[in-house]
């Protein structure tokens, strides 16, 4: 059936523009690539597919990706068990501070008296082991087929880092990056669970698509800094998941000000209040401001982030503030 359909794309386009024939059930997913996107020439092709039989449905999709995620089948939704709220932290540049953010933002809602678990999805630099102090420790299996997950200051968590290794750079595909978040996601005891955050990889590209389409979001917070080029790609994170329907719960600006810890100076270093313009204008809650501080960083270094190790400085102050404006 593959190459019946695959007859008739070659009919409508060149073979090097064909990334993938699929045929699930009665469906034809045909995948084209580095080729202008064009409807009229793609109904026409789907209007041909339809002609076989056994075929009732065909998506023709256009990507300038190599690996085009998640066409083998129907989406299938993962399932988490025992967990109540998935909440993502995204943002669509790297660096900005998602899984600091990610993590404090998991302890202050610990705080609040919730029972949160933290999932690093980050398949390209998952930070949350070094974050929560148990880089060096693998992931325990008592039944030799689901992982407990870990336990450190007072919430459950899990990498995508304890499934590699972390010295040896991996090239993720789309549908093997996502297999492997499906597999952790779905194989740990995370037990009863009201809310769930999910540092997300950086960036709005078919992983992350993939990730906000399988798993039920309940939100999405966006992390950026006050620069206009963060906020740029922060706009493409809200458009992002809009687009998947996954309500946005706000954006956080961080690294907002600097605090001289010698002389207690106010330094505005990338410019200040863009993040909550952006918010403004995207029509989306701002959540709050969080300070460029040498504590924040060096307590996430240390494996014990900021609200757990000084939880009445005003820097944890600034995460649980932000934490109830979720709850
Ligand atoms: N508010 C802050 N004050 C001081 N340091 C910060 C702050 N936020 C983040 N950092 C530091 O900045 C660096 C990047 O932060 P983080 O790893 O959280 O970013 P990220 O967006 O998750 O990055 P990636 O895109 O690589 O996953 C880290 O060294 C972190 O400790
Ligand atoms: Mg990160």
């Amino acid at each position: 059936m593959e190459n019946s359909v695959r007859d008739i794309v070659l009919q409508y386009f060149a073979p090097e523009n064909i990334n993938s024939v699929v045929v699930a059930g009665n469906r034809a997913i045909v995948t084209l690539q580095n080729v202008p996107e064009d409807k009229e020439k793609a109904a026409k092709l789907s209007d041909e597919i339809l002609k076989l039989d056994g075929i009732g449905k065909a998506n023709v999709i256009f990507t300038a990706a190599k690996d085009a995620p998640s066409l083998q089948q129907e989406p299938n939704m993962w399932q988490v068990n025992g967990v109540k709220k998935i909440y993502a932290v995204a943002s669509g540049k790297g660096g900005v501070g998602k899984s600091t953010t990610a993590v404090n933002l998991a302890l202050a809602l610990a705080s609040l008296g919730k029972k949160v678990a933290l999932f690093d999805a980050d398949i390209y630099g998952p930070s949350i082991p070094t974050m929560l102090g148990y880089e060096n420790e693998p992931a325990v299996s008592l039944d030799g087929q689901t992982f407990e997950p870990f336990r450190a200051s007072g919430i459950t968590s899990m990498s995508i880092g304890s499934l590699i290794d972390r010295d040896t750079p991996v090239i993720w595909r789309g549908p093997k990056a996502c297999g492997a978040i499906e597999q952790l996601l779905t194989e740990v005891n995370w037990g009863d669970t009201d809310i769930m955050i999910l540092d997300m990889p950086p960036g709005t590209g078919d992983i992350q698509i993939s990730i906000s389409q399988r798993l039920k979001l309940d939100g999405a917070i966006i992390v950026s800094t006050p620069q206009d080029i963060a906020l740029i790609d922060a706009v493409k994170g809200v458009n992002m998941f809009r687009k998947v329907n996954v309500p946005i719960l706000g954006i956080v600006e961080n690294m907002s000000y600097y605090i001289c810890p010698k002389c207690g100076n106010r330094d505005e270093i990338f410019g200040h209040a863009g993040a909550a313009e952006t918010a403004d204008r995207l029509g989306v809650r701002f959540l709050g401001e969080i300070p460029l501080h040498y504590s924040i960083r060096t307590h996430s270094d240390d494996g014990r982030p900021i609200v757990a190790a000084e939880p009445e400085s005003p820097y944890a102050k600034a995460y649980i503030e932000i934490a109830r404006k979720l709850v």
